[in-house]
């Protein structure tokens, strides 16, 4: 079975084509990051048009790499949430028409879902129960995956996702949009810090996450500052480690409330390259294990939308109507949708 993953929650539209005995066989990717850079984080309205301009060329770069017909597609998966809302109509909408047009199944897929499953692109044999720590721009959540949709929600962000902050705390201190990866690079560059942050909500029992708190910190600890290079290296590191080792806290909790020594760290903060070498350490003394997506499937990308709707459609699932329905909040325990 060959299935088309089209992927337009965000800034990324990702079009990529998954088969049930090859594996990954296309893998297209436009990102956004551009367009919304002059103003300083995501347009939604520019983000929608731009899915609409990219998908065609997309899909045309995904069959040509997968050296196929479009005929030649069994189905069409689509992430129909959560995200903004105009985004997701523009790949849902596309998806189902050319679904319709192709005679094919058409099959909504849950963004968070698709980012927890994509460690198995590179580890086919990662098998279920495992721990999926889900660290992206909108969530910082921790599930306990049991089987294919079947998820525990154990912990969830009361506030800022772990990736908003890290986006937020870089803009406050004058780092370009995205700010996220360029705070961690800074962070990574410098060998020390004079400031300690607080581990927020770990002096209480829980899974939860905030770190709006963290953001704050920051924002007063930068004004007080001579605001400088070396002020900004120092911070960087110092709320880098604060939200490295609440996460790292957090899992040792779920690994010790589980028993679940497998863990899959999802979505684009798992492309730190600090929080994995803490992870792993850790992980390496409980004789357990980490799995992390390739980091180009750590942020959002279509693979893991081919990679999902495949898992699905091959047990049998799909749309039941042709209306497009869209869940820009979607919470991952409540799938199936229809
Ligand atoms: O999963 P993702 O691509 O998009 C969604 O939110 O769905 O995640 C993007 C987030 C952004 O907030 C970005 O700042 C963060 O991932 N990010 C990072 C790093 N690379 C991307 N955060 C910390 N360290 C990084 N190296
Ligand atoms: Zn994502």
């Amino acid at each position: 079975m060959r299935v088309l993953g089209i992927e337009s929650s965000c800034d990324e539209t990702g079009v990529a084509i998954y088969d049930s005995r090859e594996g990954l066989i296309a893998d297209a990717l436009h990102s956004q990051v551009e367009t919304h850079a002059v103003y300083g984080g995501v347009v939604p309205e520019l983000a929608s048009r731009d899915h609409i301009h990219h998908l065609i060329p997309l899909v045309d770069e995904a069959l040509s790499q997968a050296s196929m017909t479009i005929n030649e597609l069994d189905g069409i998966a689509y992430t129909a949430g959560p995200g903004l809302i105009g985004a997701l109509l523009a790949g849902s909408c596309f998806a189902k028409s050319l679904a319709y047009s192709l005679q094919v199944p058409a099959l909504a897929i849950h963004h968070l879902e698709a980012h927890i499953l994509a460690a198995r692109l590179d580890f086919p044999d990662l098998q279920f129960p495992f721990l999926a720590l889900l660290v992206s721009g909108g969530h910082s959540q921790l599930i306990l995956a049991s089987d294919l949709g079947q998820y525990e929600l154990l912990g969830d962000t009361l506030d800022d996702a772990a990736g908003e902050a890290f986006d937020k705390t870089a803009k406050l201190m004058g780092i370009p949009y995205p700010g996220g990866a360029r705070l961690a690079a800074l962070a990574d560059a410098c060998s020390e810090t004079s400031y300690r942050f607080p581990r927020p909500m770990t002096d209480r029992p829980g899974l939860d996450f905030s770190f709006s708190g963290l953001k704050t910190h920051a924002l007063t600890t930068w004004n007080q500052s001579l605001k400088d290079d070396h002020a900004r290296s120092e911070i960087a590191l110092a709320f880098q480690d604060a939200v490295i080792e609440t996460l790292l806290i957090k899992c040792r909790r779920a690994v010790e409330q589980t028993s679940c020594k497998q863990l899959v760290v999802a979505g684009g903060v798992g492309a730190n390259i600090s929080l994995r070498r803490r992870l792993n350490e850790w992980m390496l003394k409980q004789n357990g294990a980490v799995f992390y997506p390739p980091a180009k499937y750590c942020t959002d990308n279509g693979a893991m939308i081919a990679y999902a709707g495949c898992l699905r459609m091959s047990a049998g699932e799909r749309d039941n109507d042709l209306a497009v329905h869209v869940k820009p909040r979607w919470p991952l325990v409540e799938r199936p949708m229809q």
